[in-house]
């Protein structure tokens, strides 16, 4: 391999420059290049970020199969002698290469490589966040200003209409207040504020509290069965979290049953590994393949629950997810379309109190 000769200075610079590249932190990169586009340094980060095959050193960019706009950086900075910048981005990344002109006798132009994809995927989520908020609590307050509307308009005085109105009113609000309810347990889950109260949990205890969305599955003709291993010990966790989190997946089954259907809260030890298992399965519409990945995302509702105006926000997974993880638990789903859906939490048993100990 032929390389490229450089006088003592220039060596002790591209080793000063080395080195600086060593200590560079991941998702940054450094390239040093001559007059003809040789690479004189090039670390492995760079090479990594750019695709490019192989020892760089020695070779051109071009012969390592760069991509064009990191070339025409390149020749627009030595042309130009003056910083360029430009974004490289593809399908699944965001890069940024900023080139400088070197006044020396080897070194032609210096680039500066940065991964930026994590941070665009966050400037993402955060546009997307906003702008499904928004979107959100616009259509019950739509709603809410017609129903307002006709009732100004003369529905006042006709008090069976108007009573009917007013319901329609409450159950909006209903649904905004608890939208930001959610929404408020999440910024609190995700800030690391929230204060988990860790004790024992009994399983038949936690799974009472799913008791009050009994009388909307009676409404729909909908079998909520409960079925407890006896040998189940308690969990370890905050009690009010878990029941939230058992009360979406039930209000889930529920809402996604159609009548006649059943539903299924059960719970079993795990011994081996000191774990108790959750799982609440019911007859419903199930889920698409393509959507199972997506349904613990926030805001993430199948086009099938969009449609129904006003039945939740899409954050109760979301929600989910992160108390059943933040216990070290962890929550999956199982589910085939028309074949309804199973939902399995698995949560840490709490560890043997010394009053429990075996008789004898
Ligand atoms: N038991 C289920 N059966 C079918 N689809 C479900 C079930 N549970 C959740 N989903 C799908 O996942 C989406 C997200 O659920 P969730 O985060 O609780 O939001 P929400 O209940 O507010 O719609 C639902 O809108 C629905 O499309
Ligand atoms: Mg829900």
């Amino acid at each position: 391999m032929k390389r490229t000769t450089a006088s003592p200075s220039a060596n002790q610079t591209l080793s000063l420059l080395r080195s600086v590249g060593e200590q560079l932190e991941g998702g940054h990169g450094l390239i040093a290049v001559d007059k003809s586009g040789r690479i004189l340094l090039a670390t492995q980060e760079a090479c990594r970020l750019l695709d490019l095959s192989g020892e760089g050193e020695g070779h051109t960019l071009a012969e390592l199969g760069a991509d064009f706009r990191l070339l025409r950086v390149i020749t627009a900075c030595r042309d130009a002698e003056a910083a360029v910048e430009r974004e490289i981005a593809s399908a699944r990344e965001v890069i940024m290469v900023r080139a400088f002109p070197v006044q020396s006798q080897t070194i032609a132009v210096i680039v500066l490589v940065r991964d930026e994809t994590r941070l665009r995927r966050l400037e993402r989520v955060r546009r997307d966040f906003v702008t499904n908020v928004s979107h959100e609590l616009r259509t019950p307050i739509t709603a809410i200003r017609l129903l307002v509307e006709t009732l100004q308009k003369g529905a006042l005085e006709q008090p069976e209409v108007a009573a009917g109105f007013v319901h329609r009113i409450a159950l909006e609000i209903g649904h905004m207040a608890q939208m930001v309810e959610e929404l408020l347990e999440l910024s609190t889950i995700e800030s690391g504020r929230q204060t988990m109260k860790m004790e024992p949990v009994p399983v038949v205890e936690l799974i009472r509290t799913v008791d009050r969305l009994l009388p909307l599955a009676e409404e729909r003709l909908i079998e909520v069965t409960v079925d407890v291993d006896p040998a189940t010990p308690p969990l370890l966790g905050d009690s009010r979290r878990l029941g939230q989190v058992l009360r979406n997946l039930v209000h889930n089954a529920i809402k996604f049953t159609p009548p006649e259907g059943r539903i299924t809260v059960s719970a079993r030890p795990l011994l081996e590994q000191s774990r108790v298992e959750l799982v609440v399965r019911d007859t419903g519409i199930g889920i698409r393949p393509e959507d199972l990945p997506r349904i613990f995302e926030r805001f993430w509702k199948a086009d099938s629950s969009r449609q129904r105006d006003g039945e939740g926000s899409g954050l109760g997974l979301a929600i989910a997810r992160h108390v059943v993880e933040a216990h070290g638990g962890s929550i999956r789903v199982v589910s085939e379309p028309r074949r309804g859906a199973t939902f399995i939490v698995e949560m840490p048993a709490a560890p043997r109190q010394a009053a429990e100990t075996e008789p004898g």
